[in-house]
């Protein structure tokens, strides 16, 4: 199983790209969670750019949803809502709505803030737009709150709720792939 993880920060030390480090650790070995890294490069959304020759950052991205059997999204929350670039490169997924490749996807939301609430909003209103864009959203949430104290200096996430929170996230996530797996096997006659 192939689970695509996408931080909505762009900042090297990021706390939303550790909690997805921590989940990578957490998975499985029959998981392989890979990390995206195009977020910066995306251009802002122009439905006049958005042609059949997408640009470069968008096509990659289009191609590495669709090559994974789910994803997890980390989002910090910024001003309590999602981070302009990552509801950028939303939009620019998103489009055409029919057949892009969030639709059916299965995908879990999971946030980190600094603050004392760890992005709930921002994880809620991500959830809402996963779902307009027809992903099968995982009904979990992730409250890493305080995120300074909450990974230790190597970046491990050592926060107990946090990393409790992050476990059944993921089995939710996997399960939700295996179950969209099994109702795709064709009958046995
Ligand atoms: C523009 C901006 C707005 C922010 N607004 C919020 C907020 O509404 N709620 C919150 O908990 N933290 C807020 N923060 C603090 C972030 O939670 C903190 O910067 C966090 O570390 C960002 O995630 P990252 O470490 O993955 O980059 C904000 C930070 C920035 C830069």
């Amino acid at each position: 199983m192939k689970i695509l993880g996408i931080s909505g920060s762009l900042r090297r030390d990021s706390y939303n790209t550790k909690l997805l480090l921590a989940a990578a650790e957490l998975l499985g070995d029959e998981v392989e969670l890979e990390i995206w890294e195009g977020l910066k490069a995306v251009p802002p959304y122009d439905a006049d750019d958005d042609t059949p020759t997408a640009p470069a950052a968008v096509a990659e991205l289009r191609s590495a949803i669709a090559g994974a059997d789910g994803v997890l999204f980390s989002t910090p929350e910024y001003n309590s809502s999602i981070p302009g670039q990552l509801k950028n490169a939303l939009d620019w997924v998103s489009r055409p709505l029919a057949t892009n490749p969030l639709r059916n996807k299965p995908v879990a939301v999971v946030g980190a803030s600094t603050g004392a609430f760890g992005a709930v909003w921002s994880q809620a209103e991500l959830r809402k737009v996963l779902a307009a864009i027809g992903a099968r959203v995982v009904e979990c949430e992730v409250a890493c709150r305080n995120a300074a104290a909450a990974f230790d200096e190597e970046g491990r996430l050592v926060a107990d709720d946090a990393r409790e929170q992050l476990g059944r996230a993921i089995d939710d996530l996997t399960g939700a792939v295996r179950a969209r797996a099994q109702a795709a096997e064709p009958v046995a006659a």
